[in-house]
């Protein structure tokens, strides 16, 4: 095929995302023609390692066997019916099997992020209306927050560049402040900076409790705001300020559910059951788009009524979608029969331990959180981040810095050799685009 006149017929034909398009005179699109474990192939036959996981929804490489095999077993029965009056054997299990694994026990499904944080945002509200408490309508997020982009998600997004131009469109929400352990005063600890936060969380809950339905966070990586990370303490005490309040937490676990910080669900490691879990990206292992809203009993049994206004009146065409659900069914399975948590654990490690090679290059703030390994490069070169994604792919490495920071959140089955290739490509990419 050839490669130039497939990019013009892109240009003409599709609008690409999150992208000013007239960039692409000097930023030409990438066509990629094939996929295989960590790597991308485009039509030149030049291979580019993905290493963040193509928009973080990769976990078990592309073209793995075991999710195509159980799409194309599931194509040979049951494409897709609607959820609505219907149900269907893949949809009912991987609820059953997410219940038990965040005790969330009951599953609604979309099939973006952003429509799995609207959800969440209807219910609450909805919710507190059921109960009687009318006057429950508003939500809270942290600054710098990234919880989608359709416009109730948008609403309690905090990054600028994505929102302000929207803003007149928007429902008011309040930020408070982000735990992430960056912006804590010189000398103090992660957790006494996440506690401080939490503190002032509470005193804006304290004040507005009666008009509050939710607090909706990232648990502990806010990833669309530069891998900001932050203790565990502050899941725990935003639990306890929320149920003491009553004001329902919302863990948007869109980016980093499915093992990306070390746990299966980052809110275990704050020993938190949140009162809703959003949950997309990795959920099909990067295969389908998927998303769910999870919830508890208490919370379905509120809209459990004779009554069909009293319903969660909310659907999308494709609610569910079986193919989806046996991507998601065998991307649950990898997880148990190959011992993922426990290989990522060690992997995690001899990432963070091979990244030291970069401190000799002027950069700050290594950190990682499971398999998110990040750092902030110190650079006057405004143009960093496009500089930077443009000498990645002439090393054959699909990068997308956020700002100044770097970050990997490659698939899971990325090995040694691909490790090294990852963190040396890197520090040629930040040497030349200082
Ligand atoms: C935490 C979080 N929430 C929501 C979303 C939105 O998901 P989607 O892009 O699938 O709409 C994202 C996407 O990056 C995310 O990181």
């Amino acid at each position: 095929m050839d490669n130039k006149n497939l990019l013009n017929r892109s240009m003409q034909a599709v609008w690409h995302p999150c992208t000013q398009m007239k960039q692409h005179e000097n930023y030409p699109l990438v066509p990629i023609s094939r996929g295989d474990g960590v790597w991308l192939t485009d039509l030149d036959g030049k291979r580019y390692l993905d290493a963040v996981s193509s928009w973080w929804v990769n976990l078990f490489g592309h073209n793995n066997l075991r999710i195509k095999v159980a799409i194309q077993q599931q194509l040979d029965t049951l494409e897709h019916v609607m959820l609505a009056g219907f149900t269907h054997e893949p949809v009912v299990e991987l609820s059953e099997r997410l219940g038990k694994l965040t005790g969330l026990g009951h599953a609604f499904y979309a099939s973006d992020g952003a429509s799995a944080t609207e959800i969440a945002l209807k219910m609450s509200f909805h919710y507190w209306r059921n109960v009687g408490k009318h006057k429950k309508t508003k939500f809270i997020s942290l600054q710098n927050s990234y919880h989608g982009e359709t416009l109730g998600a948008l609403s309690v997004t905090d990054v600028a560049i994505f929102k302000d131009t929207y803003a007149p469109l928007l429902r008011q929400s309040a930020q408070m402040p982000s735990p992430d352990w960056r912006l804590a005063e010189v000398g103090e600890g992660a957790e006494a900076f996440a506690l401080r936060c939490a503190d002032a969380l509470e005193v804006y809950v304290v004040e507005h409790a009666d008009e509050l339905a939710a607090f909706i966070i990232e648990p502990l990586v806010q990833c669309a705001a530069g891998m900001g990370m932050y203790h565990s303490a502050y899941l725990k005490r935003a639990k306890e300020i929320c149920t003491m309040h009553q004001v329902h937490l919302i863990a948007d676990e869109i980016a980093v559910g499915f093992g990306r910080t070390g746990t299966m669900f980052a809110s275990e490691q704050g020993n938190t059951k949140p009162d809703f879990m959003c949950l997309s990206k990795g959920i099909t292992g990067g295969y389908l788009p998927l998303s769910v809203v999870l919830t508890t009993d208490e919370i379905y049994a509120a809209f459990y009524d004779d009554s069909t206004a009293r319903g969660f009146l909310h659907s999308h065409s494709y609610t569910g979608n079986p193919l989806a659900c046996s991507a998601a069914l065998a991307t649950l399975a990898i997880f148990e029969t190959d011992n993922i948590l426990a290989k990522n654990k060690e992997k995690a490690a001899q990432i963070f331990s091979k990244m030291q090679v970069l401190t000799d290059l002027p950069i700050e703030n290594s950190r990682h959180q499971g398999m998110i390994f990040a750092f902030d490069v110190k650079t006057k070169n405004a143009s960093f981040s496009k500089a930077s994604y443009t000498v990645a792919l002439s090393q054959g490495l699909l990068l997308r810095p956020i700002g100044n920071t770097v970050y990997f959140m490659p698939p899971y089955v990325i090995n040694e050799a691909e490790i090294d290739h990852m963190i040396n490509a890197t520090y040629q990419v930040v040497k030349q685009s200082l």
